[in-house]
C-alpha cells in the first residue's frame, strides 16, 4: 500500500473559522508572537499567555472540521497515511485521522513548566478544564503550562516526522506558508521519486527548489481536486 504523509499548517483549519498566523489580520497581527508564543513572553506575563491559550482552547468547542480535514481522513481508506501537523487544534483527529503527529503541541493538553516534554507530566484536559488558571499545578508541583512548542523551544516530534517523510511515496502539503523551521525543512527528506503536492490559495515559496505539483486552491477544494487526481492514477 502506498504511504502518504500530509503536512498541514494553519490554512488547513482556516475554513473551519480558525485564523492563520501570517495572513493579513492573522493571529500574529493581533497578538505579538514574542508576547504569547515564547518562553520569555510567558515568564514576563504568564496571565496574558494563559488567557490567550484559554481563549484558543474555548474556540475549539465552537469549530468543526471542514471538508478538507475529512478528505484527508478518508485517504486512510486507500493509503497508509500519517498527518504531520503544525496545528495545535484537534480537527484532524475529530475528522477521523488516526495517525496525527503534532509538531507544535496540542491545545487540549497541558504539562509541567519545568519539564514540558516529560511524558509523565503531559495531561489531556477535558472540555470542562479548558480554562487553566495561574496556580494550577502539574504533577511535579510546577505551574501548569500549555503543551505548546513555543518559538525557541525544541521540536521533539521532528525526528519521527522526518522518518515518515523519508518513507513516503507522496507528500501533500496543505495551508502552510513554510516559514517556520524545522517543519518547513521536512520536505528535504522526501525520496527522490516521491510526488510532492502543495495546496494553498497563495503563492508559497518551496525550500530547496524541489519540484512540486501546485494546486492553488483552499484546503477543501484543493483536496477535492487532489483526490480526483490520485483516483486517475
Ligand atoms: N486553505 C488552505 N490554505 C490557506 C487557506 C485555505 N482556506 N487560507 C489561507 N491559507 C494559507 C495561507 O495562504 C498561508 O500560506 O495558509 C498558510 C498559513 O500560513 P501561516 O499563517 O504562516 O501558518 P503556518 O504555516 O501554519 O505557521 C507555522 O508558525 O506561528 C507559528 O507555531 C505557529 O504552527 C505555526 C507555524
Amino acid at each position: 500500500m502506498k504511504k502518504i504523509v500530509v503536512l498541514t499548517g494553519a490554512g488547513m483549519s482556516a475554513e473551519s473559522g480558525i485564523s492563520t498566523f501570517r495572513d493579513a489580520g492573522g493571529l500574529w497581527d493581533k497578538y505579538p508572537v514574542e508576547d504569547v508564543a515564547t518562553p520569555e513572553g510567558y515568564r514576563r506575563n504568564p496571565q496574558l499567555v494563559t488567557d490567550f491559550y484559554n481563549a484558543r482552547r474555548m474556540q475549539l468547542l465552537t469549530v468543526e472540521p471542514n471538508e478538507g480535514h475529512r478528505l484527508v481522513a478518508a485517504l486512510e481508506e486507500r493509503y497508509e497515511v500519517t498527518v504531520v501537523t503544525q496545528n495545535v487544534d484537534n480537527l484532524h483527529e475529530r475528522a477521523g485521522s488516526t495517525h496525527v503527529i503534532h509538531l507544535h503541541g496540542e491545545l487540549t493538553k497541558v504539562t509541567s513548566s519545568l519539564e514540558p516534554n516529560n511524558p509523565q507530566y503531559i495531561r489531556e484536559l477535558s472540555p470542562e478544564e479548558y480554562e487553566v488558571h495561574l496556580g494550577d499545578c502539574a504533577e511535579d508541583g510546577s505551574q501548569l503550562r500549555p503543551y505548546i512548542v513555543w518559538f525557541g523551544e525544541e521540536v521533539p516530534a521532528i525526528e519521527v516526522a522526518a522518518d515518515h517523510v523519508m518513507q513516503a511515496d507522496a507528500l501533500i502539503i496543505i495551508g502552510t506558508s513554510l516559514n517556520v523551521y524545522p517543519a518547513a525543512g521536512l520536505i528535504q527528506f522526501t525520496k527522490s521519486d516521491a510526488q510532492i503536492y502543495l495546496i494553498d490559495p497563495a503563492e508559497v515559496r518551496v525550500p530547496y527548489g524541489l519540484p512540486v505539483h501546485v494546486i492553488k486552491k483552499g484546503a477543501s477544494q484543493g483536496m477535492r481536486e487532489l483526490v480526483a487526481l490520485l483516483d486517475g492514477e
